[in-house]
């Protein structure tokens, strides 16, 4: 239920359902996780209360005994009334213990279930884990390697725990092989650009650099040191990262971008906000830097948000930067202005581009075409044109295509 609730009660999970849900279906769907929350906890109420009503009766017919036997007893002369009032005020100090120990075994039992539940967590080896020798990178500039590399994404229930999930949602079977053979270098301070179409596999590249997941075969390496091999502390320092959905948390807009550097001053950040050229939204905010964005903060939109995420890049100062269609969602104005502050941003960094408009990637030091997990062409964007392959029907599909509608 509680699942549910975050799911459906989220701001865009909320909007997709005013958009596109049936309401009625929606609350008889919650209906029924409603009910059962509820049978279960009818179930163990009864359960206490029919533990607590045996105990008093047995208690209660105890006390019964006593008193007729003692009291036959007594009249005959055998027992003497003292003993029999004794033995009667002892059971019922009995009883109270007895009671307590009754709804305990209640509460021990949904402890148990409980404890189960968080040994399995605590016990869920990582699939990602830090070799105990593993090293750091230097502080210089870093070249970015792929060799051969093939990869398929885990099984649901490698990276989930079953009983956490509803079961039927987890399923073992192996993933399809995503990237077949992917290989590529970028030496430091240069700028590789991947395009192709999508589902090609080229957020999956992206999503293996940072160690997010492992590859299957193969290596990826960064500084010519497989990342397998590095601590995760120093590849934080060395990525930098914008995805594609660009997530902000529920806080005020000075802490998601400390999220980067907690140490920055008032002036870098600023500074990194006139960069990503967004200082002057932020400036007209009433709450300036502490505006709440996020969830059910100030909602930026997608083409703000975005330059906020890169303006968090440009704070973090990484030496490798990955960029996830980062300029997706800007305007022509917008995006050339991004671009300047991209370009800044970029200077002395290697980088690895992701580009759907190819006018982002023109002075690319790389260019690859990806399709199906593997790379078609690769060269320099006039190499690619003059062969007339697979870049050049992309580049004529974005740059002739509304010359011919218009
Ligand atoms: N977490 C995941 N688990 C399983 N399969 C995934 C996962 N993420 C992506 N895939 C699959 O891997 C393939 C490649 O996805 P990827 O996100 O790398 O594509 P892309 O080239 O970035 O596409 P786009 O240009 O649309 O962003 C797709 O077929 C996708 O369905
Ligand atoms: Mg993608």
């Amino acid at each position: 239920m509680g699942t549910q609730m975050t799911e459906r009660f989220s701001a865009p999970g909320a909007t997709l359902v005013k958009l596109f849900g049936r309401p009625a279906h929606e609350s008889s769907e919650f209906a029924v996780r409603a009910r059962r929350v509820r049978d279960i906890g009818v179930r163990t109420a009864v359960t206490q209360a029919v533990f607590v009503t045996a105990l008093t009766l047995v208690s209660a017919l105890a006390l019964a005994l006593v008193y007729g036997l003692g009291g036959f007893y007594a009249l005959r002369g055998e027992l003497d009334a003292g003993s029999v009032v004794a033995l009667a005020l002892l059971l019922t100090r009995l009883y109270s213990p007895l009671t307590a120990l009754a709804s305990a075994r209640v509460d021990v039992m949904s402890a148990l279930v409980s404890f189960e539940r968080v040994f399995e967590v605590l016990d869920l080896k990582p699939l990602i884990q830090e070799k105990p020798d593993a090293q750091a990178l230097p502080d210089a500039p870093t070249s970015v390697e792929f060799d051969q590399v093939r990869f398929a994404y885990p099984s649901a229930d490698k990276v989930s725990l079953a009983s956490l999930e509803e079961v039927a949602t987890l399923d073992s079977r192996g993933g399809v092989e995503v990237l077949k053979g992917i290989s590529f270098r970028a030496e430091p301070g240069q700028m590789v650009a991947l395009v192709g179409s999508s589902g090609a596999g080229k957020s999956t590249i992206a999503q293996l650099l940072p160690r997010l997941y492992d590859v299957d075969e193969g290596a990826v390496r960064l500084g010519g040191v497989d990342v397998r091999d590095l601590t995760a502390d120093s590849i934080r320092d060395t990525l930098g990262m914008v995805t594609q959905d660009g997530h902000l948390f529920h806080d005020s807009i000075r802490a998601n971008l400390l999220l980067a550097r907690p140490e920055a001053t008032e002036e870098e950040i600023w500074d990194s906000l006139r960069r990503a050229r967004l200082a002057d939204l932020i400036e007209s905010l009433p709450d300036g830097l502490d505006t709440v964005v996020g969830e059910r903060g100030y909602r930026l939109s997608g083409g703000e948000r975005q330059r906020l995420t890169i303006a968090r890049l440009l704070l973090a100062r990484p030496r490798v930067v990955i960029l996830d269609e980062a300029t997706a969602h800007l305007d022509s104005t917008s995006e050339a202005a991004v671009q300047e502050a991209l370009a800044e941003a970029l200077d002395g960094r290697t980088a690895i581009v992701i580009a759907h408009r190819l006018s982002t990637i023109r002075a690319a030091d790389l260019i690859l075409v990806v399709e199906d997990g593997r790379v078609v062409e690769q060269g320099t964007h006039a190499t690619l044109l003059a062969e007339g392959g697979r870049y050049a029907e992309l580049h004529s599909t974005q740059f002739d295509a509304p010359a011919i509608a218009a």
